[in-house]
């Protein structure tokens, strides 16, 4: 597997992002996906997939707890892009036995009820996302955070068994905005009421200035690696 990734890096490394994306879809048809949380740089993906009618499968976790902005662009994009996003969500039964049991905003009670809440919304709807796929690309950007500044732009991921792309990881948040204003791309509004990192809405508020990129996500949590597990780290 690593002399795949390492034969897969050496292939694009002259590519453009578009191209990339026309290289992964001939090398392994039918089997590359794209996760979006309306996020700005997933809107930038997004538009390199539908504008250029590259046939790669866009899903999104809907968690059951992201904000009314996000809602909004999701429709927005759909309308935008002539399109439907696919929806996966949380497994019905897993979730009623753990808001019964421990509470409908347990995340604030403990890390291990935030990590549990994540599995049950985001990592357990992932793996099925997922399965059955060889590529998954993903809008992780190394200004993101210390963590995400080491990372190659394609990893294998081992708990999913799958070749992980990041797709526009060396872009700057402004070369990031200025690609969906100029194109006129519906965005997340939110972004530009000071949040620059969003997910589910009990877990993000806005960042004041000065604090880190993804200092709004599980804010309460400041001695964790504010990661919900759909992006392990070694
Ligand atoms: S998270 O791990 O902290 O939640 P982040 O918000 O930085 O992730 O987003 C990084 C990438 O993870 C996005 O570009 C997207 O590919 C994927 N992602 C995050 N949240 C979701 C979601 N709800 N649905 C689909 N993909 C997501
Ligand atoms: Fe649950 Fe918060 Fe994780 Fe969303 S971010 S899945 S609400 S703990």
């Amino acid at each position: 597997m690593i002399l795949e990734i390492q034969n897969l890096l050496k292939k694009i490394e002259k590519l453009t992002e578009v191209e990339i994306l026309q290289f992964l879809v001939q090398e392994y048809p039918n089997e590359v996906v794209f996760s979006t949380s309306f996020g700005m740089e997933d809107q930038v993906i997004t538009d390199f997939i539908l504008r250029n009618k590259i046939p790669v499968k866009i899903f999104t976790l809907d968690t059951g707890r992201l904000f009314y902005e996000t809602y909004t662009t999701w429709e927005n994009t759909n309308s935008f892009y002539h399109t439907r996003i696919t929806p996966y969500y949380p497994n019905a039964q897993a979730i009623e036995e753990y808001v019964q049991e421990n509470g409908i905003n347990a995340f604030y009670d403990s890390v291990p009820l935030r990590q549990q809440c994540c599995y049950i919304r985001k990592v357990e709807p992932l793996k099925r996302a997922l399965a059955g796929n060889k590529v998954w690309i993903t809008g992780l950007r190394s200004e993101q955070s210390p963590n995400r500044e080491r990372m190659p732009m394609i990893e294998w991921d081992e708990s999913n068994s799958i070749i992980k792309l990041h797709l526009i990881l060396h872009w700057t948040t402004e070369e990031v905005l200025s690609f969906l204003r100029k194109k006129g791309i519906p965005y997340n509004p939110l972004h530009d009421k000071g949040y620059p990192s969003i997910g589910c809405a009990p877990c993000t508020r806005p960042i004041k200035q000065g604090e880190d990129f993804r200092a709004g996500r599980w804010w309460w949590e400041s001695k964790t690696n504010k990661e919900c597990g759909l992006h392990v780290h070694k």
